[in-house]
């Protein structure tokens, strides 16, 4: 394998808030808790990580430029901003990295509006309703996406 590789972990509105933000959806577990679990695969699977948090449109979108320059991937949770944001998506498909949607719920069981993603159009794939352990599974999927995988 050639050297590690750079990814961002890409978090919007509201994400900064799991833990106590309606439990009985997203469960008790904090977004920090979620970042050391994903620290720890990245780190067996040879993947740095740079972890962004935002409850603002304009940064998520800023920080999809910045993985422009040399990240090979990025797993993206956008919250709410994923059922109505065309600019994020924009950003999302200039960028030429590997792009994996997740979300903590199965968006597909709830409200009608949490069904169509923006994001989607932007990303290889989606992994939603698997809690936490969703960054984990978009983590192992980058890792073969980027040709990894032994
Ligand atoms: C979410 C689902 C979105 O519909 C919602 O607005 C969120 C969280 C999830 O992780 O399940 O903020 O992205």
């Amino acid at each position: 394998m050639s050297g590690s590789a750079r990814i961002m972990v890409l978090n919007g509105p509201n994400l900064d808030l799991l833990g106590t933000r309606e439990t009985q959806i997203y469960g008790r577990e904090t977004l920090e808790d979620i970042c050391s679990g994903v620290r720890q695969r990245a780190s067996d699977l040879d993947l740095d990580v740079d972890f962004v948090q935002s409850n603002h449109e304009g940064a998520l979108i800023e920080a999809v430029h910045r993985a422009m320059d040399g990240t090979a991937a990025i797993i993206v949770n956008a919250g709410g901003l994923t059922h109505t944001s065309i600019a994020l998506m924009d950003a999302l498909k200039a960028y030429r990295g590997v792009v994996v949607e997740v979300h903590l719920s199965n968006v597909h069981r709830r409200e009608p509006y949490r069904h169509h993603s923006f994001v989607a159009e932007a990303a290889s794939g989606q992994i939603c309703g698997f809690g936490g352990h969703g960054y984990i599974l978009a983590l192992d999927a980058i890792h073969r996406l980027l040709g990894r995988a032994p």
